[in-house]
């Protein structure tokens, strides 16, 4: 069975991954957050700064790229398989409406002849693998159909699968029903995404999905960066309680975003972005997202940081 990180825009930068390697264990793989394509035949290092080789260990990192347009594609696909990326990740379920309404990410959804074309000029000019991430459809479920029958006839590596609508945004469950319907029309092999939060919401999907060996998780990994290990079973090679070791994660994450410049004001911003999923790792999430959200200045942020890890005594949510 194999994890990967989903792409988490605004949280699952390079620093961040390699900050989350560090100290945990059980993923397979990390799919970094969408890069856009740019027009030309060059593509700047600025631009894709956050999978640059130097930043990344390469092996474990997929890049994706948001794009309606083949050409540009090509170009920066081309340009990642040049750094030593295998697979590229193309998105196909941002839902987001300024992306939608101009016919990119979830946006393309209603459209498999687009989709098609796309396919068609893209595939026998690029050299890497390509994977595809998408959600059930832009309003309607049905759509998953047909992108499906349309992606089997594109050598699509995988396809990951959110089962939502780009409507529903994040609102609402996952539609497994839909999901399940997606199994039998795609001979790709499909990757499951959505909603995998703790150990009991990953075996309601492995088990009901028995012929999935692939999961991708974004927030639950975020709300518990122990999550995959837990999800794979592996006992920690460290006998360090797992409050302490969020604590030096944690610790690590905010050195490194210092390390590559973040100022002041966009780092609380950021960090503060990062405890509503990261309370939930501590007993009382809301008291202690509320305490840090109030936090002006770093310092204030460490003091509301420190006082909810002493408060614990060790006890977290999860372990
Ligand atoms: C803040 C945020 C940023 C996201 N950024 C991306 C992205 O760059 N590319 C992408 O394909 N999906 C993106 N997603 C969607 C996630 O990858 C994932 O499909 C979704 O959160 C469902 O999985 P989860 O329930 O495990 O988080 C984002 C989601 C959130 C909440």
């Amino acid at each position: 069975m194999k994890l990967i990180l989903a792409p988490l825009r605004g949280h699952t930068d390079f620093v961040f991954r390699n900050t989350l390697l560090r100290h945990f264990s059980g993923l397979d793989a990390c799919c970094a957050p969408f890069i856009t394509t740019v027009k030309g035949k060059t593509v700047r290092d600025s631009h894709i700064r956050d999978v640059l080789p130097k930043y990344n260990k390469v092996r474990c990192v997929i890049p994706q790229i948001i794009s309606k347009d083949p050409d540009e594609f090509i170009v920066l696909a081309n340009r990642l398989h040049a750094l030593g990326y295998g697979t590229v990740n193309w998105n196909l379920g941002c839902p987001y409406p300024m992306v939608v309404s101009k016919k990119r990410g979830a946006g393309m959804l209603p459209h498999p002849e687009i989709i098609s074309d796309f396919l068609a000029a893209v595939i026998p000019n690029v050299t890497c693998a390509i994977d595809v991430k998408m959600r059930l459809g832009k309003d309607d479920p049905v759509e998953s159909a047909g992108v499906l029958a349309v992606l089997n006839d594109f050598p699509i590596q995988n396809v990951i699968i959110h089962p939502r609508t780009a409507k529903q945004m994040y609102e609402g469950t996952v539609d497994l029903d839909s999901f399940e319907r997606c199994l039998p029309i795609s001979r790709h092999p499909v990757v499951y995404n959505g909603d995998i939060t703790d150990v009991k919401s990953f075996k309601i999907i492995a088990n009901r999905f028995r012929t999935i060996d692939t999961f991708m998780i974004g927030r639950g990994v975020l709300m518990n960066p122990s999550l995959a290990e837990q999800v794979k079973g592996i006992t920690p090679s460290s006998s360090k309680k797992y409050s302490e070791r969020l604590y030096r994660f944690h610790e690590d994450l905010v050195r490194g975003y210092q390390e590559f410049g973040s100022d002041e004001e966009p780092l609380l911003g950021r960090l503060k972005q990062l405890w509503c999923f990261l309370s939930f790792s501590l007993l009382r999430p809301e008291e202690t997202l509320r305490k840090i959200q109030r936090a002006n200045t770093l310092d204030d942020y460490w003091a509301e940081v420190e006082s909810a890890f002493e408060t614990l005594d060790g006890k977290t949510a999860h372990r």
